[in-house]
């Protein structure tokens, strides 16, 4: 078994909200991420996956199959948009990192396996100090 990542970076604006409470209390909740007139992070999205090397290639997957895949699935949706209201995948999902690598864990993991790989992490990091790992 053997583990590759792809890193991939996209630009996006969200707010965390709960629509029910004041921006007091969201503010309180969420702090500065919960600005009523959003503000955007540069996201840097690191996608592991696992299987086992092709004998005839040496290679566990072609790297180029893994980095189209996430341009097409997930960065061109996401990135320069705003995740609140205009992602797909981000319906109705409150816009935290922790829910970004979920749902793109769910968008990646039928598609990973036809390209010959198992989905192992989403790792998103949000800031310099801050990332998430979501393993399914
Ligand atoms: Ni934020």
């Amino acid at each position: 078994m053997i583990y590759i990542t792809r890193r991939e970076s996209f630009n996006a604006a969200h707010r965390l909200f709960k629509k029910e409470l004041s921006d007091e209390e969201n503010l309180k909740i969420f702090g500065k991420c919960s600005n009523p007139n959003w503000h955007g992070h540069n996201y840097t999205l690191f996608v592991t996956v696992k299987g086992e090397i092709n004998p005839q290639t040496g290679l566990l997957i072609n790297l180029k199959d893994l980095s189209l895949l996430l341009k097409e699935i997930i960065i061109d949706k996401i990135d320069h948009k705003n995740i609140n209201i205009e992602v797909d995948f981000m319906k109705d999902v409150l816009a935290s990192t922790e829910n970004i690598a979920i749902k793109i864990w769910q968008q990646l993991e039928n598609p990973v396996k036809k390209i010959g790989a198992e989905l192992h992490c989403v790792k998103i990091v949000e800031t310099e100090n801050n990332f998430v790992e979501y393993f399914g």
